[in-house]
């Protein structure tokens, strides 16, 4: 390589002043045995998936070569989802993760300079799939980043807004879009596509997928990461409308989705009361645990997603002691309006109980220290 070639300088414009998205921490993939972890950083399922889906994986691995591409058209897939989405198979589209689907619209629609406006805080990969195509973040927040008045959205409106990212239910916020809220925006940028992500629909159990009768420019995007918890074979979707899903084909790389991930999605999609289970015991793991973190003296805030936020003085120093009990949790308090708070997955009741005991640790070492 040339002295003088700098990568950093020669890379495209938009790429070279982009922040990049923080991943979560990457430790435990340096571990030998990973049993005794509560991974609580990064909404993943608490529990493994539906049985079903190792069954259909063995049959697979028995059946069908490995060297052969997928399925690029997901046909099985798409047929399965349509029945659970309630929608047609032509509204659909599977990715290698609803990230992959949101990296691949902004590809797909952005011009450079098109404004994106974004209800902040919320889930930060968008942005970065908005800017390395050269979109001008437009970032609406309101004065509590857990109350929400969508004037603040409408208002930033122009005529070059080309996508609206709301994340519903929002991830850190919790803070949720009515249908009626939506149709709002809808209506007030017909010239935009406004993507509500449901990457968390299975616990909050309410969708906007019935407005896509009306409204031709709403892309649904959601995930088999978080109830499904096939987070490590990268799987999610699109609903919209077929013709907006014409534009994303383009470019869209089938065989991405890799056979096994169809497989597995698949087969999660056949045991709904594996599912039904896991989002029911998530929601008494998540009350049980916002009831006893603030018994304690803590300020939790619960959410209708699969996680919490604790506000904390010091959010370094209580991951940390966390982490040293083997326990991951998300610091999000670098995010604005975010300041001191911490977020933690609810998984399973045994997690649940591990992480009120170490959160209980934290407050008698702190107060021991103080004296
Ligand atoms: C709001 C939101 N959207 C999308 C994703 C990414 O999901 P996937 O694993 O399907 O790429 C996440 C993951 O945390 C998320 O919180």
């Amino acid at each position: 390589m040339p002295e003088s070639f700098d990568p950093a300088k020669r890379c495209n414009d938009h790429v070279a002043k982009l922040r990049e998205y923080r991943v979560t921490s990457q430790d435990i993939w340096k571990m030998a045995k990973t049993g005794d972890i509560v991974k609580a950083d990064w909404n993943e399922s608490g529990a493994a998936p539906s049985p079903r889906v190792n069954q259909a994986l063995q049959a697979f691995l028995k059946g069908i070569p490995l060297e052969w591409y997928p399925d690029v058209e997901a046909t099985k897939l798409r047929e399965a989802l349509a029945e659970y989405c309630n929608c047609t198979v032509d509204q659909t589209q599977v990715f290698s993760g609803s990230d992959a689907a949101l990296e691949y619209f902004c590809r797909a629609f952005l011009n450079p300079g098109d404004e994106v406006i974004i209800r902040t805080p919320t889930y930060d990969n968008f942005r970065v799939y908005v800017e390395s195509n050269g979109g001008q973040v437009v970032a609406v927040h309101n004065s509590s980043p857990f109350e929400l008045d969508i004037t603040a959205i409408t208002k930033a409106i122009t005529p070059k807004t080309k996508l609206i990212y709301l994340v519903n239910p929002c991830n850190p916020t919790g803070i949720v879009y009515s249908e009626a809220q939506l149709e709002t925006i809808l209506k007030a940028a017909p010239q935009a596509i406004i993507i509500s992500d449901e990457a968390y629909f299975e616990f909050y159990g309410k969708t906007v997928v019935p407005l896509l009768k009306k409204y031709q420019n709403l892309v649904i995007s959601r995930s088999f990461s978080k109830a499904f918890a096939l987070a490590g074979l990268r799987i999610g979707y699109l609903i919209a409308d077929p013709a907006v899903l014409a534009v994303v084909n383009k470019i869209r790389v089938g065989k991405n989705v890799n056979s096994i991930a169809q497989i597995a999605a698949e087969a999660a999609l056949t045991d709904i009361p594996y599912l039904n289970k896991y989002v029911k015991d998530v929601t008494r793991n998540r009350e049980w645990l916002v009831a006893e973190l603030t018994k304690l003296g803590y300020v939790a805030r619960t959410t209708v997603a699969n996680f919490i936020l604790v506000q904390v003085d010091n959010p370094t120093a209580f991951a940390s002691h966390l982490k040293n009990e083997w326990i991951y949790v998300r610091d999000r308090s670098y995010m604005p309006q975010m300041e001191g708070f911490v977020r933690i997955t609810v998984g399973t009741k045994e997690q649940a109980q591990r992480i009120v005991t170490a959160c209980e640790r934290y407050l008698e070492l702190s107060m021991m220290i103080s004296f």
